[in-house]
């Protein structure tokens, strides 16, 4: 490995370090190449020639720098295949985890520390789905536990529920570097494992937070603006009856723009009704069945 050189004068320093700084504040907060990049190291002048004559590569050949599309979408199909194969033969949850964290069909993986399953408790009435771990998430391996996770438990909260009465998961099992929104191949490699999570789980409702979660499930194609706060039926393969599903703004939005948690409590709202419908629902059916036992007055 190559040592990078350092800064050669103080307003130097200054610029790498404002550049640093930068790149935190965008979300970058790993190096992920191996060798470091001197962004700032003036033209080189060509005075001295070297004593070695440096040998020039072969120019690569038009056409092999980048995959070609069809191999590209040859593997991505393949990729989106082997996640089929595998989440269809995941019997139960436990096996759907092993498959997912032993797949290695998205790129996501190489560079995730973790491989970020779910959270919660998978009996509950409540599923919800975000987008992708973060740093916080990476490093520990469970989903929404950083700031965004903290106020997700407190909207929960709101309404009455936690992770004992919610099962909580992503569009993708690994952090995008950078804490990017995952492209639309990386989550169509880990989508048949989202889809087969839910036919496992069955849950009452399903919660989508954020547009990513909501292009990835639905398929009106509009934005998360237009498209929360209002119930859709997902069908969802395996199961026998849709699935109601709510879109909500993500945490991660609602901390960075707080003027809309009025519409976030208006939709936590909405799921607290529903869930009491369902359950005087089944309240109401399951003495129905108590009153056609024999015996019954
Ligand atoms: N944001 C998400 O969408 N998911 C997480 O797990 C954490 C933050």
């Amino acid at each position: 490995m190559s040592r990078a050189d350092p800064p050669s004068s103080p307003e130097e320093s200054e610029i790498a370090l404002a550049l640093l700084r930068w790149y935190v504040e965008m979300g970058a907060d790993e190096a992920i190449d191996t060798e470091p990049a001197r962004r700032f190291r003036p033209p080189q002048v060509d005075e001295d020639p070297p004593a070695v004559p440096i040998v020039a590569r072969e120019p690569v050949p038009r056409g092999i720098a980048a995959a070609p599309p069809a191999a590209l979408a040859e593997s991505l199909g393949e990729a989106a295949q082997s996640a089929r194969r595998l989440a269809a033969g995941a019997a139960d949850l436990d096996a759907l985890a092993a498959a997912v964290a032993g797949f290695e069909g998205c790129a996501l993986k190489r560079t995730a520390t973790n491989t970020v399953f779910a959270d919660g408790n998978p009996t509950g009435p409540v599923m919800i789905i975000g987008e992708g771990p973060g740093a916080d998430e990476d490093r520990i391996g469970r989903p929404f536990v950083g700031r965004a996770g903290q106020l997700l438990d407190r909207m929960l909260a709101a309404i009455g529920l936690d992770r004992s009465s919610v099962l909580i998961t992503n569009v993708v099992y690994w952090r995008p570097p950078g804490n990017r929104t995952p492209t639309a191949a990386e989550i169509a490699s880990c989508l048949p494992f989202v889809l087969r999570h839910i036919a496992l789980v069955q849950p009452k409702v399903l919660v989508l937070a954020g547009g990513t979660a909501v292009g990835a499930l639905l398929p009106q194609g509009q934005g998360i603006t237009r498209l929360r706060g209002r119930w859709f039926d997902l069908a969802v393969p395996g199961l026998d009856w849709p699935v109601p599903t709510l879109p909500m703004f993500h945490p991660s939005f609602l901390l960075r723009t707080p003027e809309r948690k009025r519409e976030a409590w208006r939709d936590l709202l909405s799921l607290r009704a529903r869930l009491d419908e369902l359950q005087s629902d089944s309240g109401e059916n399951s003495r129905r069945e108590d009153a056609r036992q024999p015996g019954a007055e």
